[in-house]
């Protein structure tokens, strides 16, 4: 029975599989191979293609090997030992009735074995294409083992920086994280999903997790519609025109209803407005924990509900295993749902080429951690720094002198690493003490920890950090948070340096040595109280295996930085949520007419100066705004441009400003585009990025960046939920970052 399937698979033109993208022949050829295979299925093997196990152990337990055997598993997760997944998809194709290959999924967030910077970092380059190359490694790294869906991008808009999760966000913009997260789906997925290097991706977490109530993981959501649809969900329609071929639905009830029970997320949006054709993923029992939520009475309920709303493969928890035969013989629920549901799962896998190629050759694929590898996770490093501050002192000459090199972070092979790094190995880190004394060096660094990690509240080492800096001219300290500070369920209240890292800045400081302050931290820390303190500031984030050289060639000036924020970084916690694209609000808080509480006489009477939405103690502002970012050049703007101050609705605007590199090196810059729709039908951020451009520029170079802006671009969906442009006046800004810019005015006619 099973070899007469796959002999008549073969039959079909195979040849039109392995070609680039999906044309509407290989969908229909795809949906015939479906349906055939599907009239062949029983009940119990339709379930268990919606079956998905955990199962990291080398030695498969025999309940497992037993259930692929019978049909009853569709995908494994976690599994990456070669013999091993070849053993399972053996068992699957050989032995199971139907041979239909398993999937094997891993968490493959940033790097599988050579680990790119952690994913807030990644969108700190701006470059769709370093995320798409970082992804392509990982996508090969991983499917050497077998690997052939990893759950990435996340693409969830993360305006909280004490969610954990943040880190492997790319950050709080729709825009930004629409580009990133495409590109990333484009690098994990290749030109075509059949080839043996290429793993599915996996849009997540839909919707609405990152913005869990109070920045505490697994929290409520309460977003409205409108705010889901013109932020939140953005960024998954993007991945879904990107070609993901799944979807996870997340932990989080919006509104009170779960998003893996959610048939307005998932069918309404997902397949009615988006068109997706591939499958859903339910996050780790995220099914049955619809009954801690108040959803569901129990876990036979759950799996009714979320397989009704459209989730098409359980992670994990075994409702769907153990209740939906039930639930089907009953009556009560359709068989059509059912077979939606194998069907989208089973596109993805003849999509994979899984059928005809199901097993993984190890021995054609690259060397795991290769030089390429490493190459391109040091560019996509360097260009993930972000420099906040610079008096005069970077970039070091390498005749700087004696360097002092304090703080484990320095050289700490596993925390450079960031959060959901289970295949990256300590031993491929190349850590920043490293790198730094093989560029300037041994005899002329003095290293110290200062403090064991970054929580240690032991101050015994400080006195050996101040002798370091009193016998060096020049200090780098590394300061921040370790891995596990950030990541899943790792969410902070207080989310500056822990343990007594600024007391150890604070001592250091009194020796009067210029100061270089590296922050290594997964999400924005605050820092603000140390500004002052230091002559310059790198923000190096968890920068992954190559984050030493990295850190290393921009410190010396090898490399100019170029990051810029992808997220606002608070002065203080309590000013939680700030964003850029806010709202005006009908009192808007100005920098300038702030009125501090130390300004206000005691016993004053309630008096409204200065009342609109700020804070008396810590104003409105942030400590650094989104898109923020120095360089070691200098980048002038100026002359911008408008093709028209009036478009109709089917125009091209263009836009366009001359920068100009003033400064000795040559560098690059992210150009940033901005707009605001000043009235509307329902009120509009005063800014919205929609656009930006990374462009080198030698010392001396202009360059005229244009921006071509359609009406299109200016959409957003309206109080019906309608997705219109609306005629008006629009200010449009070319800038460096968010705070900043050149500004000017045009109208949309209709
Ligand atoms: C996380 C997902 C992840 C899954 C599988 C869950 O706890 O929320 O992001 O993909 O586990 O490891």
């Amino acid at each position: 029975m099973k070899k007469a399937l796959v002999t008549s698979l073969l039959l079909l033109p195979f040849v039109i599989l392995t070609e680039p993208g999906f044309s509407n022949s290989n969908n229909d050829i795809i949906a015939a191979k479906v349906s055939t295979l599907l009239e062949k299925m029983t009940l119990d093997e339709k379930i268990g293609q919606m079956v998905q196990v955990s199962s990291a152990e080398e030695q498969i337990p025999s309940e497992i090997k037993e259930n692929i055997r019978k049909g009853q598993i569709g995908s494994i997760l976690n599994q990456v030992n070669v013999e091993t997944t070849n053993e399972l998809q053996r068992l699957a194709v050989e032995e199971s009735r139907l041979g239909i290959p398993l999937i094997m999924a891993r968490d493959v967030i940033h790097g599988f074995r050579t680990i790119f910077p952690i994913p807030l970092a990644q969108a700190a380059t701006w470059n769709p294409a370093i995320v798409k190359k970082g992804a392509r490694v990982a996508a090969v790294e991983a499917a050497s083992v077998g690997i052939r869906w990893t759950f990435a991008p996340m693409i969830d808009i993360s305006r909280d920086p004490r969610w954990g999760r943040i880190a492997e966000s790319f950050g709080e913009d729709p825009y930004l994280s629409s580009i990133l997260g495409a590109a990333m789906v484009e690098g994990f997925q290749g030109d075509d999903l059949s080839k043996p290097d290429a793993i599915a991706a996996c849009a997540k977490h839909f919707a609405g997790y990152g913005a869990a109530e109070g920045g505490r993981d697994y929290n409520s959501t309460f977003l409205s519609e409108n705010l889901l649809r013109n932020v939140y969900l953005p960024p998954f329609k993007a991945a879904a025109d990107a070609g993901a071929a799944t979807f996870m639905s997340s932990f989080n009830d919006n509104d009170g209803i779960p998003a893996t029970g959610s048939k307005f997320l998932l069918r309404t949006i997902l397949r009615d407005e988006w068109g997706f054709e591939g499958f859903v993923v339910s996050d780790w029992s995220s099914i049955t924990e619809m009954v801690n939520h108040g959803f569901c009475a129990d876990e036979r309920e759950a799996a009714f509900k979320a397989a009704n709303a459209g989730v098409n493969m359980e992670m994990v928890s075994s409702s769907y295993r153990e209740h939906l035969k039930d639930w089907v013989e009953s009556g009560e629920l359709p068989i059509a749902v059912i077979d939606e549901a194998v069907k989208h799962v089973l596109r993805v896998k003849f999509e994979l080429g899984l059928f005809e190629s199901p097993y993984t050759d190890a021995s054609k694929f690259p060397a795991l951690v290769n030089e390429a590898h490493l190459k391109t996770a040091k560019e996509a490093a360097v260009q993930s720094i972000v420099m906040l501050k610079n008096d005069n002192i970077l970039p070091l000459s390498k005749d700087v002198g004696k360097v002092a090199v304090i703080g484990s972070l320095a050289n700490d092979k596993v925390e450079q690493l960031g959060t959901w790094i289970f295949d990256g190995r300590p031993e491929d880190t190349r850590t920043a003490l490293s790198a730094i004394q093989e560029l300037i060096g041994k005899s002329k660094v003095n290293f110290t920890v200062g403090t064991e990690n970054s929580r240690s509240k032991d101050k015994s080492g400080f006195s050996a950090a101040i002798e370091a800096v009193k016998n060096s001219d020049v200090v780098l300290l590394f300061l921040g948070e370790e891995a596990i500070l950030s990541g899943e369920a790792h969410s902070r209240a207080d989310i500056s340096l822990p343990g007594v890292q600024k007391e150890l800045l604070h001592e250091i400081s009194k020796v009067k040595k210029p100061i270089v302050l590296v922050l290594m931290a997964g999400r924005p820390v605050t820092f603000a109280d140390l500004v002052e303190q230091v002559d310059a500031i790198l923000y190096a984030w968890h920068p992954g295996t190559m984050g030493g050289p990295a850190i290393a060639d921009i410190l010396f000036g090898l490399e100019s930085p170029s990051g810029k924020l992808p997220v606002t970084f608070p002065k203080h916690v309590g000013q939680i949520p700030l964003y850029y694209s806010h709202n005006n609000t009908g009192r808007p808080a100005d920098a300038n007419s702030w009125v501090s509480m130390d300004s206000v006489a005691v016993h004053a009477r309630q008096f409204s100066d200065g009342s609109n939405s700020n804070y008396m103690d810590i104003g409105s502002m942030p400590l650094f705004p989104f898109g923020f970012g120095l360089s070691y050049t200098d980048f002038v703007y100026e002359n911008l441009k408008l093709s028209s101050n009036k478009i109709s609705m089917n125009e091209i605007l263009e836009v366009s400003a001359d920068v100009t590199n003033t400064g000795k090196i040559a560098a690059a810059e992210i150009v940033q585009l901005y707009t605001r729709d000043i009235a509307a039908d329902i009120t509009r951020p005063i800014k919205e990025l929609k656009g930006f451009q990374r462009i080198s520029l030698k010392p001396g170079e202009k360059q005229a960046v244009v921006f071509k802006l359609k009406a299109d671009d200016l959409a957003f969906y309206n109080s019906r939920m309608e997705f219109v442009t609306e005629p008006g006046l629009f200010h449009v800004w070319i800038a460096k970052n968010s705070q900043e810019g050149l500004m000017a005015e045009f109208e949309i006619i209709e």
